[in-house]
């Protein structure tokens, strides 16, 4: 019998673990949303209220749907409050010893029949499953930025995750309106393999100042009809993050395409991170 998923976890609440939070929710999924400190709670809150305030302001939710949704959200810094999901997807920063220290705890709390989800975008899982004493209730659920808004989900399967593990989170995908594909466990899956090459390109063109950022956005976007240009694109996914993305398939697969271009990393040092830090390729208000 498939699980119901009536009650899920999230840990980490940045801009995906938020925006994943609000996915469950907006589906009538109890959550419980954790992070490490009452600060990164409070931040993640000011994420979700946000998203869902704008999604109200421009008539994607009633305010009935608006309060149903925070409703169904509780928030913790306890591992000790997932002891009932069903399903715990971590959502922390690209960095596998993290991911596998809270694989690791979470193993220890929930069920033994409870499924454990990472939404990492390019290490292994299988290396993150090997963690947890149970290999086989570990997959990717990869979501993409804005998780509210882009419709597709990788679900990723390695060697040993079982069937009906990988089938019930593709199904539960589906109810939340999603378009979920199962995919083999390699750096960047589908759609992380296709766009980083990509990205670092844009980069290393403006790095080089064979044209200016405008320039290389308009290209993209009015040229080639892609719903925003590479730069821009970079802003939105958080500089950090597609360094550590860029680092983690170039180390990987050892192809040029991926080796992260030098300004990535400098504009990271610096605090520029893109929107989540109010500067990056371009100056957010
Ligand atoms: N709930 C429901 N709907 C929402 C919402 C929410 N919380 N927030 C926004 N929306 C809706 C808006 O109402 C709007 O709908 P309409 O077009 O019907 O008015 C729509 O979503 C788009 O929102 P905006 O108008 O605010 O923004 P936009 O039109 O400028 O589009 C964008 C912004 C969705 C980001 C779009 O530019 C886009 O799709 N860009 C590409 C993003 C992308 O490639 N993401 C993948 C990054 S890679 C990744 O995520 C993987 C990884 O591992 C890092």
């Amino acid at each position: 019998m498939s699980r119901e998923f009536s009650r899920v976890g999230v840990v980490g609440l940045g801009t995906m673990g938020a925006g994943i939070v609000e996915v469950f929710a907006r589906n009538g999924v109890d959550v419980v949303a954790m992070e490490v400190n009452d600060e990164g709670v409070e931040r993640g809150r000011g994420f979700l209220t946000k998203s869902t305030g704008r999604a109200l302001d421009r008539g994607k939710i009633t305010q009935e749907a608006y309060d149903a949704l925070h409703g169904h959200v509780t928030y913790t810094t306890s591992y000790d409050d997932m002891a009932e999901c069903e399903l715990v997807v971590e959502a922390v920063p690209e960095h596998l010893e993290l991911k596998k220290d809270i694989l690791g705890h979470l193993d220890k709390v929930v069920a033994p029949d409870a499924i454990l989800a990472t939404n990492t975008s390019s290490l292994p899982v299988t290396e993150i499953a090997v963690a947890t004493s149970n290999p086989k209730r570990v997959v990717g659920m990869h979501f993409f930025n804005p998780a509210p808004v882009l419709q597709f989900v990788e679900v990723i399967k390695t060697v040993v995750t079982e069937d009906g593990v990988f089938e019930d989170v593709k199904a539960l995908a589906e109810r939340l309106d999603k378009k979920p594909v199962v995919v083999g466990d390699k750096a960047g899956f589908i759609a992380n393999a296709l766009l980083f090459g990509y990205l670092n390109h844009a980069v290393s063109m403006y790095e080089s100042r064979y044209a200016t950022r405008e320039d290389i956005d308009a290209a993209m976007k009015l040229g080639c009809g892609y719903p925003m240009g590479p730069l821009a694109l970079m802003d939105l996914i958080g500089l950090d993050t597609a360094y550590e993305i860029l680092d983690t398939m170039y180390k990987q697969g050892r192809d040029r395409l991926h080796a992260p271009s030098p300004i990535i990393k400098q504009m990271v040092s610096a605090g520029l991170k893109g929107r989540k830090s109010g500067r990056g390729f371009y100056t957010y208000a």
